[in-house]
């Protein structure tokens, strides 16, 4: 879980009898988990603090729709498809070895059906396509404490394996069934900008149902839109929550959450990734492991600098 409890023990453990500070730390530790457990819809919530925000969901591990998180982002006036086809249509983008222009892409995602749907997946890495987009997508939701990905610390090279900032563009029939843990071991923010999509998201503790290999341990095997319960018996066990995101409403979501999406007309999301001190040592070691298949020194001295820089973030923190 996020170390906010640690950081406590840290501090009073000179100036208080630190055996009180033990037993709360446990007592919140129990009382988070029981809590996620009774998990049983996704809240959506308006107008929550973001001291409310990070101890009723962040620290608990529990996923929440923001629905005023973004109303001020210039991106919900603008973001379309005819926005893309108008203003991109030139631009290309490879869907499974074919290559689109936006135009055309724009064009069959609104045509999109379900026995006909279009090329999927369709994202785009904000920064590199739109840098000019970035001004319509802020201001930006804190997940944390402090914004650990934007950290001026953090170069982008070591968010290897994923993009930051994505749009994800889809149509009536497009889905990406399989269900998976995101890159890294990051958080997930989706904020929808047209349309309506569809997330089917599970807690953590129902891994065991999703049969992750030891070589991939962060997706699935199963086809969720048509399963072999034969070979994956267990996941009829699976007690997914479903939840259909709104226009101006933002999932978040924290790692460990189990995910796949659906569509059922012309939709546009956008995607963000964010860290906080909970999963900060499996996101240094996947990146480090990341770094490692193409050098084994650059991978040990971005694990060394990711080590490092994560206390300096943890200490950062306890002043915020
Ligand atoms: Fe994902």
């Amino acid at each position: 879980m996020y170390n906010g409890n640690e950081r406590l023990f840290v501090i009073n453990i000179f100036s208080k009898p630190y055996i009180i500070t033990i037993t709360t730390m446990i007592n919140e530790q129990v009382q988070q988990k029981i809590k996620r457990r009774s998990v049983t819809s996704v809240d959506r919530r308006e107008k929550l603090s973001r001291r409310e925000f990070i101890k009723e969901y962040i620290e608990p591990g529990i996923p929440v729709i923001l629905t005023d998180a973004v109303q001020s982002w210039g991106a919900l006036d603008k973001i379309s498809p005819k926005f893309f086809k108008d203003n991109y249509g030139h631009y290309t983008k490879e869907v499974k070895g074919v290559t689109y222009t936006f135009a055309e892409f724009m064009d069959l995602m609104v045509a999109s059906t379900e026995e006909k749907p279009c090329p999927y997946p369709f994202n785009l890495n904000i920064e590199n396509y739109f840098p000019e987009l970035m001004k319509d997508i802020r201001p930006e939701v804190v997940f944390g404490k402090i914004d650990r990905v934007n950290h001026p610390l953090l170069p982008r090279f070591m968010m290897r394996g994923t993009d930051v900032y994505e749009f994800f563009l889809g149509g009536a029939g497009s889905a990406f069934p399989f269900l998976h843990i995101d890159a890294l071991f990051l958080h997930n923010q989706a904020t929808q900008l047209y349309g309506t999509k569809d997330f089917i998201i599970y807690p953590p503790e129902q891994a065991i149902f999703f049969y992750p290999s030891k070589e991939n341990p962060k997706h699935s095997p199963i086809n969720v839109l048509n399963p072999d319960y034969d070979k994956y018996p267990l996941f009829k066990e699976a007690q997914p929550l479903r939840v259909t995101l709104k226009k101006g409403e933002t999932l978040i979501f924290p790692s460990g959450w189990w995910h796949y999406t659906q569509m059922y007309g012309p939709s546009i999301s956008m995607g963000r990734v964010h860290l906080n001190a909970e999963y900060w040592n499996m996101y240094v070691a996947d990146e480090s492991r990341e770094w490692k298949e193409r050098s084994k020194i650059v991978g040990n001295l971005v694990y060394l600098y990711g080590k490092v820089l994560g206390k300096v973030m943890d200490l950062q923190e306890i002043f915020v």
